[in-house]
């Protein structure tokens, strides 16, 4: 191959311009021109392409968002839209691609190996960690670190009231978020998907930490579909109790800012291995790491699946909480 494209897509993640940066360094080491579509789908329909060169890559490793602009495009569920990009990405010369996002991203990206015939690698970048195939999506570490820091200043302002405090972290139906910031921030109780826990029993156990002489709580809870559970949660255990908690969302703050070390490592190591393996002629493929080694998954396998999360954690952090 002579000329490759990247392009960010989905909602952005702290690592994904360390991510760009290994991709356009290691395709100019080996002497294939890269291009940069921006906006993700939107901006392959609109044939928004730019071209990157090493030195374009300078001062991004640790800034958070991307460089290349990213979005979700209805347009590019349908065929038609579809056929537009491909024409596009044919006329410019690109013979791969590099996708960063997550599940979703990769969908359009095998729609346009099947039906163009182009062969892409993914790299998961999400902080939601739900990409089937791999322990570790860019941006991940990064937002559990963030939500940590505003819950360590809740932590001060909850035990100087003796108020009970429900966080409410991203992640959408996948509680990978909330189960790591629970652990991390001496939660009582973490609630997702994976560990639906009755108001009752909720109420129980905050009387329970009172009479033991526990003056602040905090619980955490997965957003699920659409932000705003936290508040359903507070209402319902007023009702059933004199308990009164305070509600905080804590939003897209989760997916900005600076990338930790791990994530700019992990984004530097996934964006050099996609590179090598769109030029050795592997395609349809996610890279992504089991056990801090790098491996290579079948696109179908990543998007057929469902990462589940467990409670394991879930249950740590309620031993450790009492
Ligand atoms: O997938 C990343 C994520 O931040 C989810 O955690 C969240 O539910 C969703 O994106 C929010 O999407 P948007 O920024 O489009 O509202």
């Amino acid at each position: 191959m002579k000329k490759i494209a990247v392009y960010t897509s989905g909602g952005d993640a702290p690592g994904m311009n360390a991510a760009i940066r290994a991709v356009v360094r290691t395709a100019h080491a080996k002497n294939v021109e890269i291009i940069g579509i921006l906006n993700g789908y939107v901006g392959m329909i609109e044939n928004k392409m730019i071209t990157l060169a090493p030195r374009d890559m300078a001062n991004i490793v640790q800034r958070g968002g991307t460089i290349l602009k990213t979005g979700r495009s209805a347009e590019f569920m349908k065929p038609e839209y579809r056929a537009i990009a491909a024409e596009n990405l044919k006329k410019a010369g690109i013979e791969g691609l590099v996708c960063i996002g997550g599940d979703g991203s990769f969908r359009g990206a095998q729609a346009l190996l099947s039906e163009h015939k182009i062969p892409v690698i993914g790299i998961a970048g999400t902080i939601d960690n739900d990409v089937f195939g791999t322990d570790d999506t860019i941006g991940f570490d990064t937002a559990v670190n963030t939500a940590l820091d505003a819950i360590d200043k809740i932590r001060d302002t909850a035990d100087s009231h003796d108020r009970i405090f429900i966080v409410e972290v991203m992640g959408r139906n996948s509680g990978f978020i909330a189960s790591a910031v629970g652990l991390a921030g001496g939660a009582e109780e973490i609630l997702t998907a994976e560990n639906v826990v009755a108001v009752d029993k909720i109420v129980d156990k905050l009387r329970e930490s009172r009479t033991k002489g526990k003056s602040s709580s905090i619980l955490i809870t997965a957003e699920g579909q659409k932000p705003g559970r936290a508040y359903d949660l507070a209402e319902a255990i007023r009702k059933k109790s004199n308990l009164d908690a305070k509600v905080c969302i804590l939003g897209h703050q989760q997916r900005g800012g600076s990338p930790t070390a791990h994530d700019r490592i992990l984004a530097s190591r996934l964006g050099s291995e996609a590179v090598a393996a769109l030029l050795s002629g592997k395609a349809n493929l996610m890279i992504g790491t089991l056990g801090n080694k790098i491996v290579e998954v079948p696109l179908d396998q990543v998007t057929q699946n469902e990462k589940r999360g467990d409670t394991t954690l879930i249950q740590l952090a309620r031993i450790l909480s009492v």
